[in-house]
């Protein structure tokens, strides 16, 4: 099926060379071609350019987009979808003053998430999941990687992965799986850490290599939750399964996480909202991609990540949502961009680049999704009437979408 999208107002993210992704000072460019056409057969994009230089395409459809926008869909690299039911409760215990830790401490937190999700059944964890992936594909969504983490124990973490491959299956998007075992120490295992870190390695990581169930790994990092050492264990054991690994780090204390990162060339460094200049020069010797998350330093009140200062350090940034029950309960990337102009100071160009390019390279997407480059997927989205693409971060809160295409397919 060959379709041809005319008079776009300004065809946003359009990269003729291919990158993997953008760094530094770099990130400041957004290459659009304004009044322009953009072509597709089936599922992949053919050709773009001015409307000035169209040449007479045969096509089976012909989309007039009357001056609308089009931005290549965003590539979510972070969120924990899988989850059941809510913790709106802790939200509440949060305004009266309550921390993230004290919260923990009283039984909620990760482990009130695993509770509920050890006793949902799969099929029921599937069908909560599939609304919220149906909710972010309408925001604009195209890639999203997604982890487990709320099981904590072996039959359930395998429940979440297949959950995960079976979202995969059933939906146009990209999906990347991502096995978090090590996100919390389950309560039985307060007093032998160990005990959990063997059980990670020794039974559920065979199993979840077996049945090809995650594509990444990844480790919280953080004082209370893994050490330095045992997030290396963790990552040293899930290679030799071909795990790539990835890293939550640094969300409250710099203890050495990214240095470990790096070394184990993670793909990315996620959340980093407390930085240190060791940190930024280990960042600076590998190629793991350093991620934000905004919505959940909004959501939690906490610092926003450093942005300014690993832009300038020339580092590379991807911006996700972190979509999850208990510190980001969104999955909006539109609001995403927005608080990283408004509260991380980046420029329109740059969050743009780090939801979409940097963000697919997050997941090792950069070949497929991300930017409209001949042969990437026919992944984007059509805006509203806007005057400018930076109408999507000023307009806050405002839905700006007017049609997704997935695959080349609109979505209904
Ligand atoms: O990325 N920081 C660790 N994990 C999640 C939050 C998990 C939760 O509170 O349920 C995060 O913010
Ligand atoms: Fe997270």
């Amino acid at each position: 099926m060959k379709k041809l999208f005319i008079n776009i107002k300004e065809l946003v993210q359009v990269r003729e060379t291919r990158v993997a992704k953008v760094s530094g000072a770099a990130m400041k460019i957004l290459p659009t071609i304004k009044n322009a056409f953009l072509y597709i057969e089936d599922e992949l994009i053919k050709g773009f350019g001015s409307m000035d230089d169209l040449a007479d395409l045969k096509t089976d459809e012909l989309i007039d987009c009357n001056g609308k926008m089009i931005f290549p869909t965003w590539c979510d690299s972070h969120t924990h979808i899988v989850f059941s039911g809510n913790r709106e409760g802790e939200f509440a215990d949060r305004i009266k003053g309550l921390s993230y830790k004290e919260i923990a401490q009283k039984g909620g937190g990760i482990l009130n998430s695993a509770k509920k999700l050890q006793e949902t059944s799969e099929k029921d964890l599937y069908q909560q999941a599939s609304k919220r992936i149906e909710e972010i594909i309408n925001l604009g969504t195209g890639a999203v990687e997604i982890k487990s983490g709320y099981g904590l124990n072996t039959s359930s973490e395998i429940k979440m992965l297949r959950v995960i491959q079976k979202l995969k299956q059933n939906y146009p998007i990209a999906i990347k799986a991502t096995f978090l075992g090590a996100h919390a120490f389950p309560s039985k295992y307060k007093d032998n850490k160990d005990g959990y870190i063997d059980l990670i390695i020794h039974e559920m990581l065979p199993l979840v290599a077996k049945d090809n169930l995650a594509d990444f790994v990844d480790v919280f990092c953080e004082k209370d939750y893994f050490t330095v050492l045992q997030t290396k264990r963790i990552l040293k054991a899930a290679k030799e399964y071909g795990l790539i690994p990835k890293i939550h780090v640094n969300q409250f204390y710099s203890i050495g996480g990214i240095k470990a990162g790096v070394a184990n060339n993670a793909l990315s460094v996620d959340h980093l909202e407390v930085l240190t200049e060791e940190d930024l020069q280990d960042l600076q010797k590998g190629e793991s991609m350093p991620v934000a998350l905004p919505s959940c330093s909004f959501f939690l009140g906490i610092p926003y990540t450093p942005a300014r200062r690993i832009l300038d350090a020339n580092l590379p940034l991807a911006l996700a949502s972190d979509y999850n029950p208990g510190s980001t309960p969104s999955g909006n990337m539109n609001f995403v961009v927005a608080t990283a102009c408004i509260k991380m100071k980046m420029t329109p160009e740059e969050a743009i680049n780090a939801a979409t390019i940097n963000g697919a390279f997050a997941m090792n997407l950069q070949d497929s999704h991300g930017s409209i480059s001949i042969g990437k997927k026919a992944n984007f989205f059509i805006s509203k009437k806007i005057p400018s693409y930076t109408f999507i971060p000023y307009s806050f809160g405002s839905n700006l979408i007017e049609k997704v295409y997935i695959n080349g397919v609109v979505i209904e």
